[in-house]
This record gives C-alpha cells, sequence and structure tokens, in this order.
C-alpha cells in the first residue's frame, strides 16, 4: 500500500523534499561522497565545516568507537574555503540542496566564508558556532550569547540565503544562546553538535585521543539533544534542525514533537550505512499513516501542548 502521509518539510523558506538531513563531518569532504547520498535519498545535505585556510586537523587518534556512540576530535581538518569551493561546483546540478557549514575566529571570517559559499551556489549556510574541542574556533565564540549576535547578524546582512546557526549542547543555558541567534535574524537553528567527553586507556593510563577531549555523538546523546530541542522551541519562534543520536524514524518523530521542522544524521551513518534515510524516511511514514498523521507539521512541536 502506498504511504498516505507527506513527508515534505520547510525550514523557512527553504523547501526539503523530505526531513533528513545529512549532518556536517560526515561523508561530506568531497563531491564524489555527497552524490552518493543524495542518491540514497536525504532531504539535504550539510557540508564539513569549512574555514578561510587548509588545515589538517589533530594527529591520530582522532575517533574511537565506544558502547553507546562515537567519540571525535579530529579538530576541524578541511582543505580551505577556496579549494573546497570546486567539490560544491561539482554539485551545482543537484535538486537536493547543499547546506555550506561554516567556522570561524570571528565575524569577519564567518562573512568571507558566508559570501564565498554563496558564490560557489549553496542553498543555506549553517554557522558551526559549537566545535566541541577547536579551541579558536568552537565553544570560545559559541557560548557568548552577544558574539553568536553579533556573527549571525553580520553574515545575515551579506548574504541573501538563509542563515543556520549550530549549537553547543555543552553551554550552560541553550535557550539563551538560542535567543542570540534569533535576534541577530538567524531562519534557524540547528541542535545539537557533540558532547565534550573523554575516554581513558587503562592500560597508558592517558585519555586516548590525542586531543584528550573530544565530542561524544550518536545513540547516547539523543535525550541531550531532545531536551535542547525541546527547551530551544520554548523560547524561540525561528524552525529548529534536531540533530543527535538519530538511527530511527521513531528518533526523528521524538525531535519532531520536541519541535524539530527537520533532522540531521551523523552517526547513523556509521551504524546503518548509506540507506539509513531510505530507512528512516520509511520509518516515519509507515510512523505517521498508523498514526494518522498526514503532515510534518501537525509533528512539530506537539509535546509541548
Ligand atoms: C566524525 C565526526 C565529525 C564531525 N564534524 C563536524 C563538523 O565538521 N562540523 C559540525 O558542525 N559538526 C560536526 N560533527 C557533529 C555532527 O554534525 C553532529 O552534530 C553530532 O555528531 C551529533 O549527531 P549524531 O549523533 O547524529 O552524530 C561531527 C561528528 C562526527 C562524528
Amino acid at each position: 500500500m502506498l504511504p498516505l502521509a507527506d513527508i515534505s518539510t520547510n525550514i523557512g523558506s527553504l523547501p526539503l523534499k523530505n526531513p533528513t538531513m545529512l549532518a556536517s563531518g560526515i561523508m561530506d569532504e568531497d563531491a564524489g561522497s555527497m552524490k552518493r547520498i543524495i542518491k540514497c535519498g536525504a532531504g539535504a545535505i550539510v557540508t564539513k565545516s569549512i574555514g578561510l585556510q587548509p588545515r589538517e586537523g589533530y594527529p591520530n587518534p582522532t575517533l574511537i568507537e565506544l558502547e553507546y556512540g562515537i567519540l571525535n576530535a579530529m579538530g576541524l581538518p578541511n582543505p580551505g574555503i577556496d579549494e573546497f569551493g570546486e567539490e560544491i561546483l561539482q554539485l551545482k546540478k543537484s535538486k537536493t540542496p547543499i547546506i555550506g557549514s561554516i567556522y570561524g575566529a570571528n565575524a569577519k571570517e564567518f562573512i568571507e566564508l558566508g559570501q564565498k559559499m554563496e558564490d560557489y551556489g549553496v542553498s543555506a549556510i549553517e554557522l558551526n558556532l559549537s566545535c566541541p574541542h577547536a579551541k579558536r574556533y568552537g565553544l570560545e565564540v559559541g557560548s557568548d550569547p552577544k558574539l553568536i549576535q553579533i556573527i549571525t547578524s553580520s553574515v545575515k546582512v551579506n548574504v541573501k540565503i538563509p542563515v543556520f546557526v549550530k549549537l553547543s549542547p555543552n553551554a550552560t543555558n541553550i535557550s539563551e544562546i538560542a535567543k542570540a541567534a534569533e535576534s541577530g535574524n538567524a531562519d534557524a537553528i540547528v541542535a545539537i553538535n557533540s558532547v565534550k567527553a573523554m575516554k581513558i586507556d587503562l592500560d597508558l593510563k592517558r585519555p586516548i585521543l590525542s586531543n584528550k577531549i573530544g565530542g561524544y555523538s550518536g545513540r547516547a546523546i539523543k535525550p541531550i539533544g531532545v531536551r535542547c530541542v525541546y527547551e530551544i522551541a520554548e523560547h524561540v519562534d525561528i524552525p529548529i534542525i534536531g540533530v543527535g543520536g538519530i538511527l530511527s524514524g521513531e528518533d526523528a518523530i521524538e525531535y519532531m514533537m520536541a519541535g524539530a521542522s527537520a533532522i540531521q544524521i551523523g552517526a547513523g551513518v556509521y551504524y546503518r550505512e548509506l540507506d539509513i534515510f531510505k530507512k528512516i524516511k520509511k520509518e516515519i511514514e509507515q510512523w505517521m499513516d498508523k498514526h494518522s498523521y498526514k503532515k510534518i507539521s501537525d509533528i512539530v512541536g506537539v509535546a509541548h501542548l
């Protein structure tokens, strides 16, 4: 039987044919792998976070799999915006929106990166203000509401495409930060980036990651992400994109009930492989049919009523 549910959604002015998006940092470093994910049915692709200059990232080990998730401190490795632009240009014909994720040390860097991303043809920009392990570029920027507002509004006035702001669960008060992004005219909030964490090797008696501290992703962080989305939804009126530990259609529905209009999948790509997008879409449709929901917007935020 054909599904009755319509799973298209909108993030402000950006329409998506389905609510599943690839999260930044997973299989999105070159045009070839992004094309593969598009073929697998993702509603949108977020690129790896890109800075002005090339960055090598941290030495190994940079990623370990733990019982309930993945711990990583890659150190934002990327080729820099000028070289990465060539990859984006190869996706110009894609009907699936490409969202350019950028990081910088100050508003000036974010503006330059945002303008370059727009010139390369992305559909929206995601400001990564939340990397848990890159000192100058991450939490030092992303836990100060004033800075968030300044950076967001500076990028907004310099580009025409929508600007999303990705927040960290490591901030003390995530709704305050979300409100600052909204007052800087952000078009949407993305929550959450990975959770600051550490793993110690008992034999070596040392932290395993070369950077010692990393960001925890995957199954274990879903309740943290759902709580953050719920709290943000209580305080802002702009759309929210939920991310963190989404491995199934029911996980996605839970985020939607908390207030998310779309969701992103990161670690899930490792666990359920590339067909995770098709599977989650089908599971969302089946759940909606079973519970007589006809469109995504009818689910968004119902947990608040
Ligand atoms: C290996 C790896 C690299 C990541 N790189 C980035 C990145 O460059 N920029 C960013 O905003 N988030 C990055 N993230 C965070 C994810 O986009 C996502 O917010 C987080 O992993 C939680 O979602 P998940 O549990 O579905 O993975 C990365 C995550 C992983 C596992």
